[in-house]
Order: structure tokens, then C-alpha cells, then sequence
């Protein structure tokens, strides 16, 4: 066998992994896992596997999952097309590990999700969504058996396969986290970093907090830019003065509403800084986990 064939019979068995779990981002159907493509039994949607890497995003935003005129607001339809190309994912990825302040905040974030992820003991699979190119993979990974990297766009996971290999075993695929392709409870926990202050709509917000708790049996880890925090009052104060944009924001006691309607409590909120990050992290845990 060559070594192609090799390599794509290895990716299709990595993704059989979740083959039980896995259903189609259109009409949640049951899926068939081919060689170099999956195939919905339910709507006949083909979702092509390129270079081992399954491409079930569905891009849009609430246009795709409500009936009300989504299509004239402001969403974050251009934000998904951000990092379809490798090089911007590259450049993304380079920032973090480069730039001074980053790497400060980057140790302090690995502290906060490592506490979190300990506090929910271990797990049998984890999904990371949006893995980006794979920055927070090494922190999430000794706390489960396999972790199930996604994100919506190509760039960014192609970056991630290609760039980095820890002994937790990956699967690599490329999903929106408006339209999760997989089953309800599907995952112990869902760690989603650094997507929600992107969402520019209250009404985006909230698929995502639902969406990542469908998927998940236990907890859902979540960061969001806190509207109360010293970083947004601060740039409050400026705005008339700089005519900046509001950040996208949500308050914590949003946070704990949006938990508490999808079957979670909100249990640990800490702030990646005091004044230097508006960045928190959430983490809700289903009412029925029982650990
Ligand atoms: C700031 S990066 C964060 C990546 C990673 N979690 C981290 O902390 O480094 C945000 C990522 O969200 C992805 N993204 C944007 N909209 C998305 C959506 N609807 N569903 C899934 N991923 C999305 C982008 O492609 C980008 O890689
Ligand atoms: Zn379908």
C-alpha cells in the first residue's frame, strides 16, 4: 500500500472513532463514513474529507437556524471566513507564542482551564471548539482519552494537524459551533476559548452557550469578555472620546441565565486579569452530571 493510501486509511479510522456520534449539520441525520467523503442518509448531504480532515462546517449564522429576518443584522458571517486560509492561521497561532504580553496571559489561561478541567475529573472525550490551531490542545489533553478538534475554519485546523502531536490521541475536523455535527450528550465536557466576544449578537451568544451544552454530558468550559469588567468600563469612559466599538460582551449573571436554561449551573467564573483582560472563564455543569 502507498503511502498515501495508508495515511487516508489511518484518517478514516481515526474518525470512525465518532462514528456513533457523529450526525449531519443540516438535519442531524445519521452519516456514512467513506474514504474521501461522508455521506448523510437522511438529506443526501455530501461532506468531503480532504486531506483526513472531514469538513462538516456549515457556515452561517441565525439566518440557518431561525425563521425571523437574521439576514439584515450584524453577525460573524465574515468572522468564520477569517482563518480559512493557512497563512492567517499561521500568523494567529505565531502571535501567541511571540508576542510578551500574550505568553504573560497565555501561562495565567493555562492555569484557569487546567484548575477547571482537574475539577471535573477525568474524561473519556473532550471537544475542543474552536480549536483554533490547536493553542490550549496540550493543556486540555491529559484530562481525557480523545480529543475531538474543531473549528470552522480549514486554515486553522490544518495548522493544527500539521503542527502539533501530543500522546492524547486527536481527531481533527472542521465544524460552526451554531451547528455542532454531533448527537446530544456526546461529549463529557466541550471547552469553547475565545469565540463567544467574536459573536457580535445576543441572539449568536446564545446558540452558542446552547448548542455547547447539547453536546455535552457533564460541563461546558467557556470563555467570555466580561461587560462588567474594568477593561470595558475603561474603554466606556473612552468611547466617546475614541469612537471605538463596543467589545462584545456578557455579564455573568447572563452567563448563569443562559446556563440555567439549557440544563447547567453556572459553578466558577474567574477572570483572566484584573485590569490587563475583560476575559473570563465560565464553567457550567449539566444538572444531571454525576460525578
Ligand atoms: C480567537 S480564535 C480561538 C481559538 C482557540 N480556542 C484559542 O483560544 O486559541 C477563534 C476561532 O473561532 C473560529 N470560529 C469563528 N466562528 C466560528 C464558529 N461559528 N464556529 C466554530 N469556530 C468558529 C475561528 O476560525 C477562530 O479559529
Ligand atoms: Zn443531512
Amino acid at each position: 500500500m502507498d503511502k498515501q493510501n495508508s495515511e487516508r486509511n489511518r484518517d478514516s479510522s481515526a474518525i470512525s472513532r465518532v462514528a456513533d456520534i457523529l450526525v449531519c449539520p443540516k438535519c442531524s441525520g445519521q452519516l456514512k463514513i467513506k474514504p474521501d467523503e461522508i455521506l448523510c442518509l437522511g438529506c443526501g448531504s455530501k461532506y468531503p474529507i480532504r486531506g483526513g480532515v472531514p469538513l462538516l462546517a456549515r457556515l452561517g449564522t441565525s439566518d440557518t437556524w431561525s425563521t425571523d429576518n437574521g439576514k439584515s443584522e450584524i453577525s460573524s458571517k465574515a468572522y468564520q471566513e477569517q482563518y480559512h486560509d493557512i497563512v492567517q492561521a499561521e500568523d494567529y497561532n505565531k502571535a501567541y507564542k511571540q508576542k510578551l504580553f500574550k505568553r504573560m496571559s497565555t501561562a495565567r489561561e493555562y492555569s484557569i482551564l487546567q484548575r477547571l478541567l482537574r475539577s471535573q475529573g477525568h474524561c473519556g472525550v473532550i471537544l475542543d471548539l474552536p480549536c483554533g490551531g490547536g493553542r490550549l490542545s496540550p493543556q486540555i489533553a491529559p484530562f481525557t482519552d480523545l480529543l475531538v478538534e474543531a473549528d470552522i475554519a480549514e486554515g486553522q485546523v490544518f495548522y493544527g494537524k500539521r503542527n502539533l502531536s501530543l500522546n492524547t490521541p486527536q481527531i481533527w475536523m472542521t465544524a460552526s459551533a451554531f451547528h455542532i455535527p454531533f448527537r446530544n450528550e456526546s461529549f463529557d465536557g466541550t471547552v469553547c476559548c475565545r469565540l463567544c466576544h467574536h459573536l457580535p449578537t445576543a441572539k449568536e451568544r446564545q446558540r452558542l452557550i446552547k448548542e455547547l451544552l447539547r453536546v455535552s454530558k457533564r460541563f461546558v468550559i467557556m470563555t467570555f469578555f466580561d461587560y462588567n469588567s474594568m477593561k470595558n468600563m475603561l474603554r466606556r469612559i473612552r468611547q466617546p472620546f475614541d469612537h471605538k466599538a463596543p467589545k462584545m460582551t456578557m455579564t455573568i449573571n447572563e452567563v448563569r441565565r443562559q446556563a440555567s436554561e439549557n440544563g447547567a449551573k453556572l459553578i466558577a467564573s474567574p477572570a483572566l486579569a484584573f485590569i490587563s483582560s475583560g476575559h473570563r472563564y465560565a464553567l457550567m455543569v449539566k444538572d444531571n452530571n454525576r460525578l
